[in-house]
């Protein structure tokens, strides 16, 4: 009944005041709130009481993790480590901190962050804007939760870090800091930000993206494995895609993934396609970006399934892009999602979205007699 509650009061008023005001104002200071509610062992604890659900169908052990629940928040809405002692309580599974790099970058100029309202979605230009590495670890190595957290490692966005020894030493100084420091229940690379370098262009991959070509992913993997732990301290590493590809150049970067050992797929990034007949928003001429939410839906689902069917043996599949409900939420996991990830429904539906997914999520695993969620992902889709 409070859930109710709160959805009413969000979508109501809170809401309308939010978008009122310019969305990065919105975001930092939702972040510093989260993190200042996060701070307090009874801020923590009520708000644990309001926002929790749980049931053991839901709960997953997936390469030696235990994930509470599949939903997740994806990477760029807690950049900084800011929220990561107050997700859990909200009732998120696990969580991705960053995109991180191993330089602190202040973002790109101009308009940063629009929100799309018409086609439910946030246009997005931050361009990798993070505090670096370095302190993210600080925070890290200091929380309080328990819960899994991932470190979406991406390549310091300049124009050094384009060329391929120096990209790769880019993400290898970060992956190494985060082995050193020990923080991070597995490892994400993320090799598709379409907002560095002029990636945003969409007829033209941008530099942020240049190691999603197989010579360039195979010899990035091959240095992640030359320093990553040997087996049983392994730590599992998951790679996050594009979802504007085809499937053929998508299954390239599948081969080499599977070639080198990667445990883990994230499909995927911001939508570039500015064609995309779910974008119903007219974006200002020459404002640069990739965007998020309900326009995602489609194309990540199309690559979830397909990557289901031939490689569900070989990856976990994290399915991202434009999950509203309990509903978008059961539609990944059919088609091929162990995990799920959100930022876009979280600002569009409020908070208590996490409650309802997972009790919604529940209630749908049990309905079509299912035991367990596990037993449920892929159920729509024949394997190869
Ligand atoms: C404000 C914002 C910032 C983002 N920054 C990153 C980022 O730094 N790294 C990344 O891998 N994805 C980033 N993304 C993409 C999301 O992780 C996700 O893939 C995408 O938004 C689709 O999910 P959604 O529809 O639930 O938002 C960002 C998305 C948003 C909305």
């Amino acid at each position: 009944m409070h859930i109710k509650i709160i959805r009413f009061l969000y979508k109501n008023i809170l809401k309308r005041i939010l978008f009122l005001f310019d969305p990065e104002f919105v975001h930092d200071r939702t972040t510093t709130f989260g993190r200042i509610l996060g701070s307090n062992r009874l801020t923590r604890s009520l708000t644990a009481k309001l926002f929790k659900f749980t049931d053991p169908v839901l709960i997953q052990n997936i390469h030696g993790i235990r994930f509470e629940n599949p939903v997740g928040l994806t990477a760029g809405f807690d950049k900084d480590a800011n929220l990561v002692d107050i997700l859990d309580c909200i009732g998120f599974g696990y969580m991705q901190v960053g995109s991180v790099t191993l330089h602190p970058y202040e973002g790109n100029p101009g308009k940063r962050l629009l929100r799309l309202k018409k086609s439910k979605s946030i246009l997005v230009n931050y361009g990798l804007k993070n505090i670096g590495v370095d302190k993210v670890i600080e925070r890290l190595s200091k929380r309080k939760s328990t819960f899994p957290i991932s470190i979406s490692i991406a390549k310091t966005n300049s124009a050094i870090t384009c060329q391929l020894d120096e990209g790769i030493a880019d993400y290898i100084g970060s992956y190494k800091k985060c082995l050193e420091a020990g923080v991070g229940d597995f490892h994400t690379f993320n090799i598709s930000c379409p907002n560095s370098h002029g990636g945003w262009d969409y007829n033209n991959p941008g530099d942020g993206e240049n190691f999603a070509d197989p010579d360039r992913l195979s010899k990035l993997l091959d240095a992640i494995n030359e320093i990553a732990p040997p087996d049983e301290d392994r730590k599992p590493v998951f790679l996050k895609l594009q979802i504007n590809r085809s499937w053929d150049d998508t299954r390239e970067l599948l081969e080499v993934a599977k070639a080198h050992g990667v445990e883990g797929v994230i499909i995927g990034n911001l939508n570039k396609d500015r064609s995309d007949p779910d974008l119903l928003d007219t974006i200002p001429d020459g404002q640069k970006g990739g965007f998020s939410g309900y326009p995602n839906k489609k194309l990540a689902n199309n690559l979830i399934s397909k990557t289901f069917e031939t490689y569900a043996d070989d990856f976990v599949i994290v399915g991202v892009g434009g999950i509203f409900n309990a509903d978008d939420a059961y539609e990944k996991i059919r088609l091929g999602a162990s995990l799920l990830q959100l930022a876009t429904g979280l600002i569009y539906e409020g908070p208590q979205v996490v409650h309802e997914i997972n009790r919604g999520l529940a209630r749908r695993i049990k309905a079509d007699g299912f035991r367990h969620l596990s037993d449920a992902v892929g159920a729509d889709v024949k394997r190869r």
